[in-house]
């Protein structure tokens, strides 16, 4: 399972990239909404030239026609720019249109395994199931990604599984147990993922026998 990062902020993205961890970066509106005084075309041109892996950027119309126009929009940004649909009737029809273009697709707001099925099947070539929403609302979001995976791997279906709306580590293990292709995390998740008492346990020992010798 690949890493990208959840986030349009720059500092964050550039940490990670440091790190060597990172595949790609998604962004949703809301996340572009946080980063105040900046242009959103700027900022994916931005993150697109630091990281060369994917970078999705979201479309904000809902009808076909919009989603097609801003998906163009976006696509000619740089060429590792996927744009990011969410799962409706117009939202597939524009996922069908862009793909057979040779555009990458990422179809958001997944909450079921037939929404999934229907994103694969108009072309698209990533479905992102929201974890942490599922959970949010007593539902098993991780079920859903086996479930996933398992469609996907009987009908030889190459779209790649993002694992989104991961709140904590243990989702980002699980998400990899259950078949995902990548986990989206995000910044604050990532930094979690490194921690470990006994690591820094071991560090402290380590440098005080060193001292010791002296
Ligand atoms: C992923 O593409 C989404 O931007 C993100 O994971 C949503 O996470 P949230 O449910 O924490 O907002």
């Amino acid at each position: 399972m690949k890493f990208f990062i959840d986030t349009a902020n720059m500092e964050e993205i550039k940490e990670a990239h440091e790190l060597g961890i990172i595949s790609g970066v998604t962004t949703n509106p809301s996340l572009v909404a946080k980063e105040k005084n900046i242009s959103f075309h700027d900022r994916l041109r931005e993150i697109a030239t630091l990281v060369p892996g994917s970078v999705s950027g979201e479309v904000i119309a809902l009808d076909a026609e919009g989603m097609i126009r801003e998906g163009k929009e976006l696509a000619a940004i740089a060429p590792n720019i996927t744009v990011k649909i969410p799962m409706t009737p117009d939202g597939m029809k524009a996922v069908s249109v862009l793909s057979k273009e040779g555009i990458k697709t990422n179809v958001t707001l997944i909450f079921s395994a037939n929404q999934a099925l229907l994103a694969a099947r108009a072309g698209a070539t990533y479905v992102s199931p929201f974890l942490g929403r599922l959970d949010d609302i007593g539902h098993n979001g991780l079920d859903l990604i086996s479930t996933i995976a398992e469609i996907f791997a009987i009908h030889g279906i190459e779209t790649e599984i993002i694992a989104a709306s991961i709140r904590h580590p243990q989702h980002v293990t699980d998400a990899a147990l259950r078949g995902a292709h990548i986990s989206t995390v995000p910044f604050k998740v990532i930094q979690q993922l490194f921690k470990h008492p006994l690591t820094d346990k071991g560090i402290d020992a380590f440098l005080a026998d060193w001292k010791g010798r002296e």
